[in-house]
């Protein structure tokens, strides 16, 4: 198959933050292997490949590491980094994966001594097993249940030692025993723009084409902090330098090519923007119930609440107020419009 796998096919937004199955396989190719190969988070980094460090000289399995951070940002890269500087071998599951506490029985018996399991979306475990598992993460130990009922009996079974590595987009959501249980945390960040350019940068040569350094730029600034976007980007300007330009990775190439795509200076794409004209155009900047926004823009206020605001509140576009969304000046800067001389005190 062929590695630029069109996902603007298979997908509706292009800056959604997560990944689907068809992405998945153009994403492996582009992931770094080791921490050298991985860019910026250099807090995080640091720290995990001392604790790294420290466990291979003494010959032991590191403490369990929980990763958070919205999505892509680099917490399945970093699971895959960890067992790579490792040289253990890696075991890939996920909380919605396992339905009973006895599934993860199953993989936990099954753990060779120092194995890493990477426990994608822990937070979406379900209680039984989380109970499960943070016993076995602190005492090294499954029981497991013969028999049903009132014959049922619980046999211990000591397990060699192992590393998890959780990863969750909502630490907050993790029981709390189970949080204690990781012995480091990492919070990875978005990016800086410099950081989303080398990213870029390293991606270019990977895929074999030549990318100029202000086309880097460009995309790096329209990815949202996000290096999963900025690959992403980068496939589809790649797609445009070839079949309509000369096949070079230039500014103009990367303009036109998020124009096709409808991203914007920003990474807003037009769901994000229809939102912010809404706001500033019918509602006088607001403040305005999301309900009545998301039927001016004729999406569920789901949608507009989880899919368009997250970036544009964290962008400093709109606020949260307890009457409702507000448009802040940025927005009505990024639309060349003039904002009202009380916009957002407006009530009506
Ligand atoms: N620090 C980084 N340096 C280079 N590429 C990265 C980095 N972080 C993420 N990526 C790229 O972004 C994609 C998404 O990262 P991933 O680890 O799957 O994110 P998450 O698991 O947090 O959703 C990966 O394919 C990888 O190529
Ligand atoms: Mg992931």
């Amino acid at each position: 198959m062929e590695d630029s796998s069109d996902d603007a096919v298979t997908t509706e937004r292009l800056v959604r933050p997560g990944a689907d199955d068809v992405e998945r396989a153009a994403e492996a190719a582009l992931r770094p292997r080791r921490f050298d190969e991985f860019v910026g988070q250099r807090v995080v980094r640091d720290q995990l490949s001392l604790v790294l460090e420290a466990a291979v000289q003494r010959g032991r399995a590191p403490d369990h590491v929980l990763l958070s951070g919205p999505p892509g940002l680099g917490k399945t890269t970093l699971a895959m980094i960890i067992a790579a500087e490792l040289g253990a071998p890696l075991r890939v599951t996920s909380g919605p994966a396992i339905q009973h506490a006895g599934d993860l029985a199953a993989v936990l018996s099954s753990l060779e001594e120092g194995e890493v399991l990477f426990l994608d979306e822990i937070h979406r475990l379900a209680r039984p097993a989380a109970e499960l598992l943070y016993v076995a993460m602190e005492d090294f130990r499954v029981d497991v249940i013969v028999g049903k009922g009132a014959g049922a009996s619980a046999i211990p079974l000591a397990l060699p030692p192992f590393t998890v590595v959780g990863a969750t987009t909502r630490a907050g959501l993790l029981p709390a025993p189970l949080r204690d249980r990781f012995g480091f945390t990492g919070h990875l960040d978005f990016y800086a723009i410099d950081e989303l350019e080398r990213v870029l940068v390293r991606s270019a040569g990977l895929l074999g084409v030549e990318l100029k350094a202000d086309a880097g730029y460009e995309i790096a600034s329209r990815s949202r902090g996000t290096p999963r976007i900025a690959n992403r980007l980068l496939r589809r300007v790649r797609d445009w330098a070839q079949v309509r330009g000369d096949g070079r990775l230039d500014l103009a190439a990367a303009n036109a090519a998020l124009t096709v795509y409808e991203v914007d200076a920003l990474g807003l794409d037009r769901l994000d923007r229809s939102v912010l004209v809404a706001l500033c155009t019918r509602f006088g900047g607001g403040p305005v119930g999301l309900t009545t926004l998301a039927v001016a823009v004729g999406e569920e206020p789901e949608t507009v609440e989880t899919v368009a605001e997250p970036f544009l509140v964290r962008e400093g576009l709109i606020g949260r107020t307890a009457r409702g969304r507000v448009a802040m000046p940025t927005a009505w800067e990024h639309l060349g419009l003039t904002p009202p001389p009380l916009s957002g005190t407006l009530v009506f």
